[in-house]
């Protein structure tokens, strides 16, 4: 683990580009001090040859934006990026790109603290039970110009109370930091997330091998066995967690012992 001073906090963008340039997905990668919303920005890049692999990093925004329409705080020192993929491969395999982010975002934390997490369906990342990143992922399928947005929200280097005191958070955020003790090099980390993004896509989404995903996946997450509730629109139900298909739907055994998948859900809670 690279320990960061803070003189390195000023080469950030200098260090990352260095280190992403020996990355074969990001070609371009754009900073911002401060934008609204990587993701926002992302999505309205314009479709050409060189959207696929761009890469959106601000060090602050102002309208961060969560699952289901809710804000994500999002002050300075954490990583709020959002990076755009063009798919060449079916649409069936969208829905897998959210378990890629969450186990990117795991194995990288992993690499650079040692800490273990454990992954929420469908694509939280947690440490100790407590949210430390989230995963949005934006599709477009419009005509021909399929794209993905996967935009990643790591709490890195910040006071988790800034997030907990806030509304709209559907489980007790931590950060890196307070996890590990210690600031965690930015650059460092933003490179391994990428990279193992860059992994996933290439080596198993784009060969179908899909499969490994999702084992990849159930090997990281603690959820199986737990029991939880689940908020489906206007509709509640509580059970345990089962399994998840090979869709990557969650499967839950419900208290009247039917069994129901999950495609989407507006909230989820361990009881
Ligand atoms: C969640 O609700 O768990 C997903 C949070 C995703 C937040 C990230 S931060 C970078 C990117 N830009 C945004 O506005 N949102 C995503």
């Amino acid at each position: 683990m690279i320990k960061m001073e803070l003189s390195d906090e000023s080469s950030f963008k200098t260090r990352l580009t260095k280190l992403l340039s020996r990355s074969k997905l990001v070609k371009s990668i754009y900073f911002f001090e401060n934008l609204d919303s990587t993701q926002d920005y992302a999505n309205l890049l314009p479709h050409n040859d060189s959207l696929h692999g761009t890469l959106i990093i601000a060090r602050t925004q102002k309208m961060g934006k969560g699952r289901i329409g809710r804000p994500w705080i999002s002050p300075r020192g954490g990583l709020w990026m959002s990076i755009a993929l063009v798919p060449d491969f079916s649409i069936d395999n969208l829905l897998f790109t959210q378990f890629i982010g969450a186990l990117a975002v795991a194995e990288a934390i992993k690499e650079t603290t040692k800490i273990n997490c454990s992954l929420k369906w469908p694509n939280d990342v947690l440490i100790n039970g407590k949210k430390v990143c989230g995963i949005l992922v934006d599709v477009n399928l419009e005509s021909e110009k399929k794209r993905i947005i996967m935009g990643i929200g790591l709490n890195a280097n910040i006071e988790s109370s800034l997030i907990n005191n806030s509304i709209n958070v559907d489980s007790k955020a931590t950060s890196l930091k307070e996890e590990y003790g210690n600031d965690i090099d930015l650059a460092y980390i933003t490179n391994s997330v990428v990279h193992k993004i860059e992994y996933y896509y290439d080596n198993l989404l784009r060969t179908g091998k899909t499969m490994e995903i999702l084992d990849r996946w159930k090997q990281e997450s603690d959820m199986f066995g737990k029991r939880a509730i689940i908020y489906d629109g206007t509709q509640k139900f509580s059970g345990e967690v089962v399994d998840l298909d090979n869709n990557g739907s969650l499967i839950m055994r419900l208290d009247d012992s039917s069994i129901k998948k999950i495609i989407y859900y507006s909230n989820f809670s361990f009881l």
